[in-house]
This record gives C-alpha cells, sequence and structure tokens, in this order.
C-alpha cells in the first residue's frame, strides 16, 4: 500500500513520523519472507494516537512491527502499512531491581545490560531474537522461564480506547505464549523488576542456555522460530521429526534438519511456499497422532 497523498506526508513530518516507502517486509523480517509497502517510523510514542486517527479518518489499514522474528508476511504489495517504533537513545534505565525498557530495545542486548547491572532472571531469552516488545506480546520464553513473570507494569497504546495506557503486572495475563492484550495493542515500554545476581552468575547461565540453543535450532539459517506452539504435554519438534520429516520442502522452505519445528528459508522462499509446508506438516501430525498443531508464528496475510 503507497501512501501518496501529500497532505498527509505534511501531517507524518508534523508528528515527527518518518515514511519509508516500498519497504520489503522480506528485508525485515528473520524468515526473510513478504511483500512491499510503505513503512511509518514513530519517533515519539506521543504521536501515536493523532498518527493513527490520521489514518483510520483516511482509511488506511495498519499493521505493527516489531523486531520481525516471528512473523510470516505474505507476499507481493501488502494491503496495509507497517508502523514500527524507533528505538530511543538509550533504550534501558535501571533503578535498583527494575529496569525501564522500551519496547523497541533488542532482547538479547537488553539481558545483556541487566546482567551487567547484576540483575538476572531472563538468562534462557538470550539468543531469542526481536524486540522486548515482541516478546512481551508474546510472553517470550525458553529454558524454564518466561518474560511474563518479571513484568510490573506495561505502557502501551489500547488501539479499542486509542490512549496510552499504563497497566499493572496483575493486571495483564501471561499464558504459554500467550497474552491478554489485544491483538492491536501496541507496546511501548515495560518495567521489569528482576532478580540480583551477580553478572558472572548470571554470564554462566547464559553460557550455558546458548550452547543448548546452539547445538539443538539452527541459528545461521533465516527463520521464526518455531513454528508450531507445543501441545500440553508433548513437543511438536519431536512429533514431526519422528515422522521423519526433516527436510521436507514446498520451493525454499524447508523443515529444518537441525529442530524439526523450525522451518527455514533455503533460499528464495515465498510465502506460498511456507504456508503450503506449515498446512502439509499439520496435516501429516494430525493424521498420525490426532493433535491440530497451532501456529506460534504469527501470519499475515492479505
Ligand atoms: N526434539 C526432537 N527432534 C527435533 C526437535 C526436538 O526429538 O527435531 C526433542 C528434543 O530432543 C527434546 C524435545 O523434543 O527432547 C523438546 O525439544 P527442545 O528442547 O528443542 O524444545 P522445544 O519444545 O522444541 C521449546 C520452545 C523453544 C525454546 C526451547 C528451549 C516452543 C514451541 N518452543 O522448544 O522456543 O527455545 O523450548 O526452551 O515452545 C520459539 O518460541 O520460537 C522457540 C524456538
Amino acid at each position: 500500500m503507497r501512501i501518496e497523498d501529500p497532505r498527509l506526508m505534511t501531517a507524518f513530518r508534523e508528528l515527527g513520523v518518518e515514511l519509508r516507502p516500498g519497504t520489503s517486509l522480506a528485508d525485515e523480517t528473520s524468515l526473510g519472507i513478504g511483500g512491499t509497502t510503505d513503512l511509518l517510523r514513530i519517533q515519539k510514542h506521543d504521536s501515536i494516537p493523532g498518527l493513527l486517527t490520521l489514518l483510520d479518518s483516511n482509511h488506511i489499514p495498519h499493521k505493527f512491527l516489531g523486531g520481525g522474528s516471528n512473523l510470516l508476511v505474505g507476499d507481493g504489495e501488502l494491503p496495509w502499512v507497517m508502523l514500527q517504533l524507533a528505538r530511543p537513545e538509550p533504550d534501558v534505565q535501571i533503578d535498583g531491581n527494575i529496569a525501564s525498557v522500551d519496547a523497541a530495545a533488542d532482547l538479547g542486548r537488553t539481558v545483556t545490560f541487566c546482567a551487567k547491572n547484576d540483575l538476572g532472571g531472563m538468562e534462557g531469552l538470550i539468543g531469542v531474537p526481536g524486540t522486548v516488545g515482541g516478546a512481551l506480546r508474546m510472553n517470550a520464553g525458553a529454558y524454564g522461564m518466561q518474560i511474563g513473570s518479571y513484568v510490573r507494569e506495561v505502557k502501551l497504546y489500547r488501539a479499542a480506547a486509542r490512549r496510552i495506557e499504563t497497566l499493572h503486572g496483575e493486571q495483564i495475563s501471561f499464558e504459554y505464549r500467550h497474552t491478554s492484550f489485544a491483538p492491536d495493542d501496541m507496546m511501548l515500554s515495560v518495567k521489569l523488576e528482576l532478580p540480583s545476581k551477580p553478572f558472572r552468575e548470571i554470564l554462566q547461565g547464559i553460557r550455558i542456555c546458548n550452547e543448548k540453543r546452539r547445538s539443538s535450532q539452527p541459528l545461521g539459517q533465516k527463520s521464526a522460530g518455531c513454528i508450531f506452539k507445543n501441545p500440553p504435554g508433548a513437543s511438536a519438534g519431536r512429533m514431526i521429526d519422528e515422522l521423519g520429516l526433516k527436510g521436507l520442502s514446498v520451493g525454499d522452505a524447508r523443515v529444518s534438519d537441525r529442530h524439526a519445528n523450525f522451518f527455514v528459508n533455503a533460499g528464495k522462499a515465498s510465502a506460498k511456499d511456507m504456508l503450503a509446508l506449515i498446512a502439509s506438516v499439520r496435516q501429516r501430525v494430525h493424521k498420525a497422532y490426532g493433535f491440530d498443531l497451532e501456529n506460534e508464528v504469527v501470519v499475515w496475510t492479505a
């Protein structure tokens, strides 16, 4: 979708919003898949209500893009514009056991920054690509921990109320890869309360998680992490592996040889290829095990 109305362009400038015309989502996502659209980069949180009112009154559909690391976007010209927060400097501030983090901050760098300030708890998330906002929305987790456990406060743009609000941790439910945020809520910043731990101890935990991840996941390849959620008490990766589906391909979309719940873009995979591979694996797992695997990856198709 292209924005060409000069009045809108002036309004964006006044709001401090940068228009990046014809952005390829293949360049903005870790899967390297996705069509093209205009991207609006937001410099100041306070401009969001005005920007969204402007888009709505001009009938311009939009979606919020975080780090693009858990996302499969459709091919071709996309029928919505993308909104993305610019990352402020600094993006993490520490006060005692509280880390105040901007949603656009990189998750891994945040874990390391907190560690250097002797704040631990998030070691498992090292190596999870993406932004803190994306991790928050999905309640990202690994190696027995999840980010939701540490959330004390979230500042967000509530689309339903059309305003910026602050929620306390107890007002939000964090479940396995699911939260009570509405799909159109936009995470802006978070206060995490983290346990004190000496840097060296945290570093040891980080090294262990890094090693586990390196030995079991295809880190150097284009992927969106795990494609399916684990069904209660079962492992999607193990089931797919047991069916002998590692290496199964549709075009350049391929079930990883290293971890069967990672589907990689081995070249120039399209969204159509990846969606066909997902459907094929889901159907085979259903036939063999009776489980209907639910997507863990977020899919945006027209
Ligand atoms: N397994 C296989 N074959 C495979 C993959 C896994 O047999 O190809 C077996 C493993 O040997 C293990 C079991 O399945 O016994 C579970 O595998 P793993 O420890 O790799 O964990 P997972 O359940 O597949 C989950 C998260 C990952 C997270 C890891 C580590 C989900 C969907 N996945 O994977 O998160 O990194 O645990 O805690 O919950 C993600 O969210 O994108 C993601 C990758």
